[in-house]
């Protein structure tokens, strides 16, 4: 498994697997090509979006953002905003770790001190993956659970 900076070829075989979590329940924001392009690989305000890629399949992303002021988020700015997404039939296999590290020290070059991710309250996979990774819940708006990351912290 290889991981490596999203590029725009990459569009289809994310949106693809995006729309099965979409069937599945475990998405509810948009799947279609041109968000994931315009939102995940082309966002002014992108820090590293990742790809795991196996054998020229994309076996799942991780997406990281700077946290611009007034957010829709509430999350404060100059922290990062992070989403995994990891097809279906790739789930715990590791991918997410993977994609985890290569955010870290992409959060860590960038000079960010914090980490969000905010995460639907039903989702228990998530949940414990962001747990696994390092995040603790730092405060829970409507329906949700927002776990920080401190870079530094676990840097040194
Ligand atoms: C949640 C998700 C990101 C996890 O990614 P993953 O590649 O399956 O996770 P990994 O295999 O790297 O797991 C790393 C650790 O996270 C925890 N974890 C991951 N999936 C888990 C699950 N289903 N149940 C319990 N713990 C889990 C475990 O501690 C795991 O370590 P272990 O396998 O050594 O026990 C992935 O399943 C996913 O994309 N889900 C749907 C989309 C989603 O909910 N995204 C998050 C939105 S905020």
């Amino acid at each position: 498994m290889e991981i490596r900076d999203a590029v725009v070829e990459d569009v289809k075989q994310m949106s693809t697997f995006l729309k099965e979590l979409t069937a599945s329940g475990k998405r509810t924001s948009p799947d279609d090509e041109s968000f994931v392009r315009a939102y995940y690989i082309e966002d002014s305000g992108k820090i590293r979006c990742s790809v795991a890629v196996d054998e020229g399949v994309i076996l799942g992303f991780q997406s990281l953002k700077l946290a611009e002021p007034d957010n829709k988020w509430g999350v404060e700015p100059g922290w990062g905003i992070i989403g995994t997404h990891i097809r279906p039939s790739a789930a715990r296999r590791g991918v997410g770790r993977a994609l985890f590290e290569e955010s870290r020290l992409a959060a860590e070059n960038a000079g960010i001190g914090n980490i969000d991710a905010s995460i639907a309250a039903t989702n228990p996979e998530a949940l414990a993956y962001y747990e696994a990774m390092g995040f603790r819940t730092y405060r829970t708006p409507d329906g949700l659970i927002c776990k920080r990351f401190a870079v530094a912290k676990q840097s040194s």
